[in-house]
């Protein structure tokens, strides 16, 4: 089945269909960060996809609990993120069940790759 990802604020929105993702290539597992390079949707990924950095931050607005909770890695790269919020998580390590429809948020200062 698949679901849509909205990305804010481009309002830009993915189809994703999770059986067409092919293999997770660069450590990236088929999840949002993926999802979004993909779609040319820029999103900073400096350490590559390994939760080495925070970087990916991205805040998910809506549809958050189709997403597994954060491994202690993913809260440990968080908790030094900038403007960290409720809804914050990594996008490379934040891969949707696919069960509900996403919108999610570019934090400003990760958006300078953003294609206008
Ligand atoms: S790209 Fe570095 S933590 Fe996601």
């Amino acid at each position: 089945m698949s679901y849509k990802i909205t990305f804010q604020p481009l309002g830009k929105t993915v189809e994703v269909d999770p059986t067409s993702l092919g293999e997770p290539r660069d450590g990236l597992r088929g999840g949002i960060l993926q999802i979004a390079l993909d779609a040319e949707i820029g999103i900073d990924h400096a350490c590559g996809g390994i939760a080495a950095c925070s970087t990916c931050h991205i805040i998910v607005k809506e549809g958050g609990d189709s997403i597994p909770e954060a491994s202690d890695d993913e809260e440990d790269m968080l908790d030094s993120a900038p403007g960290l919020t409720l809804q914050s998580r990594l996008a490379c390590q934040a891969v949707p069940d696919g069960s509900k429809d996403l919108i999610i948020e570019i934090p400003s200062w990760n958006r300078n790759l953003v294609k206008e």
